[in-house]
């Protein structure tokens, strides 16, 4: 089953990814640990793409199309793909049903988080992340056990700059005006599920579960 997790920054698409990948064995693929992976490196692509990134914008449809082409082509056979933070628009819908269609696959379900503004400007003023694992934390709701330290690597924790509540607000916008146009998109094909993402998540994931049967 190849699925897509749509919703605002914070929703808890990384975080319920994770977590499904788990229980089914399906590969997860955050387009977020793409781009941040390719800026930790400092490849050419990261430095070009740093401070968009840094600034709540989008990367260019192009590169984050390429970055995610390349990522399934090393990928063997896999169950299914979980696509989070990717498409973004429709540019990238329709790059994606392209990309799944040259392996003989295609998106089964589209899975939406709705969420308040509220809630994740929250979650995200908590969120701290390892720069070692990138096991992802939050103050509030999952701590680490030791201040600062990751309980799975013990790395170093550290705050995304896109987390500041000046980027968050800007991402949000982001995604009002680029992302949530794909709900209709989604809709007509008749591809669309949306959960309530307001709850814990143990309960948002039970109720992704139930809208994937
Ligand atoms: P990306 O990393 O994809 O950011 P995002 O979509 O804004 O999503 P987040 O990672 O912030 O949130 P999430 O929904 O995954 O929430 P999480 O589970 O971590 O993209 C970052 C940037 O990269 C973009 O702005 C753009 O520049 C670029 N980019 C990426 N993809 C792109 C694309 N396709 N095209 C162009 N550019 C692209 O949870 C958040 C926090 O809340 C965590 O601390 C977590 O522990 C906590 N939490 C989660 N669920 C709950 C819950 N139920 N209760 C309490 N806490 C919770």
């Amino acid at each position: 089953m190849n699925i897509v997790f749509l919703g605002p920054p914070g929703a808890g698409k990384g975080t319920l990814s994770k977590k499904l990948s788990l229980k089914k064995g399906w590969l997860h693929i955050s387009t977020g640990d793409l781009v941040r992976r390719e800026i930790r490196m400092q490849t050419e692509l990261g430095k070009k793409i740093q401070s968009i990134v840094n600034s709540g914008r989008l990367v260019d449809d192009k590169l984050v199309t390429r970055l995610l082409e390349k990522k399934i082509q090393n990928e063997k056979k896999v169950k299914g793909i979980i696509f989070d933070g990717f498409p973004r628009n429709t540019i990238q819908a329709k790059a994606l049903e392209k990309m799944l269609s040259k392996l003989g696959l295609k998106l089964n379900t589209v899975v939406y988080l709705d969420v308040s503004k509220k809630t994740v400007v929250s979650r995200l003023s908590a969120r701290r992340q390892c720069n070692n694992c990138n096991e992802v934390y939050n103050l509030l709701y999952n701590p680490p056990k030791k201040d600062n330290v990751c309980d799975k690597c013990s790395g170093q924790l550290y705050q995304r700059k896109d987390d500041s509540p000046k980027i968050v607000k800007q991402r949000f916008e982001v995604f009002k005006k680029e992302t949530r146009p794909l709900l209709d998109y989604y809709k007509e094909k008749k591809l669309l599920k949306i959960v309530s993402a307001e709850s814990t998540v143990k309960k948002n994931l039970e109720q992704v579960m139930n809208a994937l049967q």
